[in-house]
């Protein structure tokens, strides 16, 4: 498997590592095929990337070229201050130029089930295919439960094999999600994981260097098929994986604004 566990000192850098990261492969599917699909998480941890993004990035990032896409909503309307939209539209969209037919948004206030097959019609007419879809670029977040998208622990979903898009009741939260399944994340180019806070350290202990228990956690069934699978991660989430599996650790002493442009 393809992997990279990259561990920096805290929340700013993991946003600014996944920053470059979005340019670097933004500019090279587009330069190589010359469209880019880029599918964004909700959630607290990305918001910081979005910002970098939208600040630091306006120039350097082919904003007009890319589309945007979501790996999940909840079923609220995009005002909602849970939307995942909102999120990404407050703080990119109202502050650079994606044109409107690049703005690919799971339509959280409609009836779940219509809606899930409807983005899946939208995302198979993007892709001009029957298959799997092949996102260049997939961010995703890891809740303390181990869950990634709105796919959860214990779930049905889990076992989805042929749907790209399901719609999820989850209970916890009573609440409809809107959710990409484990195949079309797992058929992702660039799979990126940000996980920030020492409250994730148990989970991501389990899932990047437990046995068994891995497959307990949605998280741990990421494994792209072809692609890169890339956790950029702060050292607090960190703490309790055993160095072994860290392919890059860049702890506070090293500094680490030598690593970004
Ligand atoms: C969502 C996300 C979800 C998120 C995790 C982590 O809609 O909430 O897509 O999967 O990534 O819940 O959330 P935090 O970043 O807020 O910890």
């Amino acid at each position: 498997m393809n992997r990279e566990i990259i561990v920096l000192p805290d929340h700013e850098c993991v946003s600014r590592k996944a920053a470059s990261l979005f340019e670097d492969v933004t500019v090279s599917s587009l330069k190589g095929k010359g469209k880019c699909s880029v599918a964004l998480s909700g959630g607290s941890t990305p918001k910081r990337l979005f910002s970098i993004l939208a600040s630091e990035y306006r120039d350097s990032v082919a904003w007009s070229d890319i589309d945007l896409f979501w790996v999940d909503e909840r079923c609220v309307p995009p005002d909602h201050v849970e939307s995942n939209f909102r999120i990404v539209s407050e703080a990119v969209l109202s502050r650079v130029a994606v044109p409107e037919g690049r703005v690919h948004r799971i339509r959280g206030e409609a009836e779940p089930h219509g809606e899930a097959l409807r983005y899946e019609r939208e995302i198979m007419e993007w892709f001009h295919m029957g298959g799997l879809p092949c996102f260049d670029l997939i961010i995703l977040g890891m809740g303390a439960d181990g869950h990634t998208a709105s796919l959860f622990p214990g779930s049905d979903s889990l076992l989805e094999g042929d749907r790209l898009v399901l719609p999820v009741y989850e209970e916890k939260v009573k609440q409809w999600r809107i959710s990409l399944t484990l195949p079309v994340i797992n058929n992702g180019r660039s799979v990126v994981f940000l996980v920030s806070g020492k409250e994730k350290a148990p989970v991501l202990h389990d899932v990047l260097e437990g046995r068994e228990e891995t497959s307990r956690y949605p998280a741990g069934l990421i494994h792209p098929s072809q692609g890169k699978l890339i956790w950029i991660v702060d050292e607090p989430a960190a703490s309790k994986l055993r160095k072994s599996g860290v392919t890059h650790f860049i702890g506070a002493a090293k500094g680490y604004n030598r690593l970004f442009h």
